[in-house]
């Protein structure tokens, strides 16, 4: 373990981070690697970026970038950014606006930025046909149409997603509306309106992080151990309401999170992915998991810490909620190769927030937070069928062989439109997780409803629009959504299991929304 020390980064306008006892490469197993501590690091904020106006358009601009990041005490780790060494700014984006965002790529080699949840035409979605070659820039424009909500951006180039988002290239972007701004909700970002992007990671002793050495990061998806909250190895934030929002980012590769408050306080949802909730719905835990957003407010008006951190989970350790599927494999030897290679349910300290002696009274929460209609299965015209498997393949990646991460029995080909969707049409997209672990199954373009989960329908966070639903082994979940406004019979948007290094070795396929 490495003792406490303070050091400086160039992150986010040069905010001091403190990396507490980080396991470097730890042996597996070895628990908790982080350690409690009364001087902890403040929570780095990313920039808020407005952009600027130009005739009507608003523009901002995006420079991807290799740099060096300090989290660790006296070892620097090569990185990648936006407009800086690590993570890029949030963009605050406004529905109805006309945007611009140019795209300058200076990593030295191609790369895409997709806009991951944004209701936008297939050429400025950012997916792994919109390659920005080094050197270049990429201009999508588009106009936003979008409830309000948090949403993020990150690469998505075909097999090097899972690399360059785990270097550091992502950001979050919040969308406001017309319609919200009257609800009291505490908005006020860095103040009571706080994003947390979370990523796990696992470090090199010389400080670089280290990518995929082992079979089970292939298989399951990089895990790490270390948690890093925007950046920040648990951080603490001083909060000065009685109320404090967070938005909450999973960009990890491939780790669900199951969060909750260490004296396990309720606190309320307000959000899922693409939207508020019809209603804030109260609990103590929220799972999260790689791709999913959701919001949550806590209320620290008692005075006391509150720590968020993280707790065990059955689908969290990746594999959970066995119920049919097992592939080729019976579920139980996979599960037990699967723990025999790391798959964890380790526990991280998130974030502390530390209430100050004065604090600003923040407004109740509203009651009711938006209408969202509630779409039935009969309004869909047509039903599409998912499979997820993980066959012989992953579990033979001793041999350096890849294969078997599949929808529908395929491996993406990038040459091959797997569904084309009329345009205007409402559609159940049914997704059957046939894999012994859990897979967070992402649609681009559309916002959806979930239907239900294995005839269930969905509580808290999951009632909301979403772009990302976490399906267990052996689920079967149904979302609903209509497919508007943008045709290109060419151009294919994705679909995909967010894990990344399930996207990269082929768990993706691609459709079209044609008129
Ligand atoms: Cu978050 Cu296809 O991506
Ligand atoms: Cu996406
Ligand atoms: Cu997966």
């Amino acid at each position: 373990m490495i003792t406490r020390r303070t050091v400086v980064t160039g992150l986010t306008a040069g905010v001091a981070l403190t990396a507490l006892g980080a396991g470097l490469r730890s042996a597996p197993g070895a628990g908790p690697v982080q350690a409690r501590s009364d001087n902890l690091v403040k929570l780095p904020i990313p920039p808020l970026d407005k952009g600027r106006v130009e005739s009507g358009v608003r523009i901002f601009d995006l420079a991807l970038q290799r740099g060096q990041a300090q989290f660790l005490p006296g070892l620097s780790t090569p990185t990648l950014g936006i407009n800086g060494p690590y993570l890029g700014p949030t963009l605050n984006l406004t529905d109805g606006e006309q945007v611009e965002i140019r795209v300058k790529n200076g990593i030295g080699e191609p790369t895409t930025i997709h806009w991951h949840g944004l209701h936008i035409p297939a050429r400025a979605d950012g997916g792994p046909h919109q390659v920005i070659e080094p050197g270049k820039t990429w201009t999508p424009t588009f106009k936003v149409k979008q409830n309000a909500g948090m949403f993020w951006y990150h690469p998505h180039l075909m097999h090097k997603t899972g690399l360059h988002a785990y270097l550091g290239m992502a950001g979050a972007m919040i969308v406001n509306d017309q319609r919200t701004p009257d609800l009291a909700l505490p908005s006020d970002y860095g103040v009571d309106d706080i994003p947390l992007v979370l990523q796990d990671k696992r470090f090199n002793r010389d400080g670089s992080l280290d990518y995929l050495s082992s079979m089970p990061d292939r298989m399951m998806g990089m895990k790490g151990d270390v948690l890093l909250v925007n950046g920040a190895i648990a951080p603490q934030f001083k909060a000065t309401t009685g109320k404090v929002r967070l938005r909450l980012l999973n960009g990890s590769n491939a780790r669900i999170y199951n969060l909750g408050f260490a004296d396990d306080r309720m606190f309320q949802i307000i959000a899922g992915d693409g939207s508020l909730l019809r209603a804030p719905f109260k609990t103590n835990r929220v799972v999260i998991s790689p791709g999913e957003r959701t919001e949550i407010i806590v209320d620290v008006s008692d005075q006391k810490m509150a720590e968020l951190v993280t707790y065990p989970h059955e689908a969290a350790d990746g594999m959970g909620m066995m119920g049919g599927g097992g592939g080729m494999m019976g579920g139980g030897m996979m599960r037990r190769m699967m723990g025999m290679m790391g798959g964890d349910n380790r526990r991280f300290q998130v974030l502390q927030i530390q209430p100050s002696s004065a604090l600003k009274a923040s407004p109740a929460i509203p009651s009711k937070l938006i209408q969202i209609p509630l779409m039935k299965a009969s309004d869909a015209s047509n039903t599409r069928r998912f499979v997820l498997e993980m066959g012989m393949g992953p579990m033979m990646m001793m041999g350096g062989g890849g294969g078997g991460f599949t929808i529908n029995g395929r491996e993406m080909d990038m040459k091959r439109i797997d569904e084309r969707v009329k345009l205007g049409a409402t559609e159940i997209w049914e997704v059957v997780n046939k894999s012994p672990m859990a897979h967070p199954f992402h649609i681009h373009d559309i916002q959806f409803q979930i239907l239900d989960r294995n005839g269930k329908p969905p509580r808290g966070q999951e009632t909301g629009l979403k772009d990302t639903v976490l399906v267990g082994a052996g689920e079967t979940v149904r979302v609903i959504a209509k497919f508007e406004d943008y045709a290109d019979p060419e151009r294919p948007y994705m679909y995909h299991c967010h894990i990344l290094e399930h996207e990269d070795a082929g768990m993706m396929g691609q459709f079209t929304v044609e008129a």
